[in-house]
Parts: structure tokens; sequence; C-alpha cells
């Protein structure tokens, strides 16, 4: 067997979905920095383009811009097989596109101060459609050519909140007043995506494919003070995360430094679980 470098993804094909989100284009950076041609892929193409362009200043390796919506069946399949057309494999999988019903307001359109007790069924559909099932429309897409080429490591990005429930007090503010529920639908979301990782784990083992959930804590993106105060006083280190705290497992995840690790569920998140 070839002797492969620790934490080198030089010649690998990494695909990042949702790339051009907060923490995506961290990934990218991350897989980039690491030696990998990274294929940014996000829902809209200008964008994915102008982030490959910006990753290829940085480390010239050929970047590619894709445009992928991961809830069409037949979008994603083409999307695959167009890359895989151009490069001889993809040996890296970051299913990372999510619906996050952020404290900032990103994504925020359908969430709102909406009640547990009124969640409605239609938006938690929805947010499971792109979380989950589009998690397993990359993972089918993708894994099939992994499994014919021999191996390859998928990295499903999940949340401490698929772990532990959320605090719903985190989002009061000093006046009494509530910004906003963390809706159940990024819980459920989240611990399906923890259990899919399991599952193809398991099931694609024998094939050299692992499959390895990374949870991220919370993330600084410029929140207000009351929240990072709220937020932070039940994490151990005392601190939100950096957008670029994650790029050291995303490596470690997706290079030879893991080879005997599938089916886990990495927990960067400050000691937050821990408490
Ligand atoms: N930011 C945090 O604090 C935090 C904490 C824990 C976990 N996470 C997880 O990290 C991942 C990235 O989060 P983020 O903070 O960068 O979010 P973000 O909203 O900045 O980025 C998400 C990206 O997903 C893309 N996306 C949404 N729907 C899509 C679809 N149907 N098809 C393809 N792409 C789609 C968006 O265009 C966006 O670029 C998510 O899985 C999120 O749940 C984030």
């Amino acid at each position: 067997m070839a002797q492969e470098v620790l934490f080198d993804l030089k010649g690998k094909v990494a695909l990042v979905t949702g790339a051009t989100g907060l923490l995506g284009k961290e990934h990218c950076k991350a897989l980039a920095s690491a030696g990998a041609r990274v294929v940014v892929a996000d829902l809209n193409l200008e964008s994915c383009l102008a982030f490959a362009h910006e990753l290829e200043q940085l480390f010239p390796q050929n970047h590619i811009g894709l445009a992928l919506n991961v809830t069409n069946d037949s979008a994603v399949q083409a999307s695959v097989h167009g890359v895989l057309e151009e490069v001889v494999s993809i040996d890296v999988l970051v299913n990372n596109a999510a619906m996050n019903d952020k404290v900032e307001g990103r994504n925020g359109e359908s969430f709102g101060i909406v009640a547990p007790v009124d969640y409605p069924t239609p938006t938690f559909n929805e947010v499971l459609n792109v979380n989950v099932t589009g998690v397993l429309r990359c993972i089918q897409a993708v894994g099939r050519s992994m499994i014919q080429h021999g191996g390859g490591s998928i990295i499903n990005i999940a949340s401490t909140y698929g772990v532990v429930a959320p605090r719903q007090d985190l989002y009061v503010r000093p006046d009494g007043s509530r910004l906003m529920y963390k809706s159940p639908a990024y819980s459920a979301s989240k611990a399906a995506v923890i259990a899919l990782t399991q599952y193809f784990a398991s099931a694609w083992g024998e094939y050299g494919v692992r499959v390895n959930a990374l949870s991220p804590g919370g993330v600084d993106n410029a929140q207000e003070e009351w929240f990072v105060k709220n937020y932070t006083q039940h994490t151990a280190l005392r601190t939100m995360a950096q957008p670029h705290d994650y790029r050291g497992a995303v490596v470690f995840l997706a290079s030879h430094a893991s080879r005997y690790m599938t089916g886990a569920n990495l927990i960067v998140d400050g000691g937050w679980t821990a408490m």
C-alpha cells in the first residue's frame, strides 16, 4: 500500500456543498491549503465561480465552481456526473449545505418567532429536505463513484444541536423579550445527519469509504453582545468559535490522518456539550 502523508490532500478532489456560506468557505480554504482541488458547490453559480477564483489566487489547483441545489435529485446526479467527466475521482465530500435558523438572521425568512407548539410541518419538511434528504442525495451521487474508485472520505456537517437540545433561554434578550426559538427541524435534521453518518459508515466501510460527522458549536458572526454573553456562559472555553476554527478538523477527517476513523461524530464546540 502506498505510504500516504498525514494531513496531505495533494492530488485529491474535494466537493463542498453550501460552499459559499460562512463555514463552507472555510472548509474550502482548509481543503485547498492541504493540497486538494476543490469543487465549490452552492446554489448560486456566480458566487461559486467567484469564490473558486478567489481560492485559486491563494492555492492554484484549478478549483471548480458548480451550481448545486441539494433538493433536486436529477440536478445533483447531473452535477456530480459533470464533475466526474472533468476529474478522475471525487475523493472527499463535505455535506455542509443546510438551512439554519440563525440568530443573525441569515436564511431566516421562514422562521421568525414561532413557538415550538406552532412550528409548521411544511417548514419542518422543507428544512429536512435540505438538511437530511439533501445529504442523502449527495452521499448517494458521490458515494457511488467513491465505491467504484476504491474509497473516499465523506464529512457530514452536523451540529451540537444534533447531540443535545438547544437552550431556548439563549434567545431571550436582557429585557426579557425573545428573539427567536431554535426550531425543532434544525435539531431533528442534525440528529438525522449523525444517524445517516453511522448508517453509511457501516454500509460502505468494506469499500474503503469512510463517513464521519463534524459537529460544530456556535460561530461568531457579529451577533449582538447579549447573545454572545448568553452563549459563552455555557461554553467551557467561554468564547464562540471563529469561522476558521473548524479547518483542522476538516483536514483531519478528509485525510489519511483519520484513516482508522469512520462512523464517528467529531464534536468541536469549545466544551459546550461537556457542560
Ligand atoms: N454557523 C454556526 O454557528 C453553525 C453551528 C453548527 C453547525 N453549523 C452547520 O454548519 C453548516 C454551515 O453553516 P453556515 O453557518 O456556514 O451557514 P450558511 O447559511 O452561511 O451557509 C449555508 C450554505 O448552504 C447553502 N444552501 C442552502 N440551501 C441549499 C440547497 N438547497 N442546496 C445547496 N446549497 C444550499 C446556502 O446557499 C449557504 O451558502 C451547516 O450545516 C450548519 O448547520 C453551523
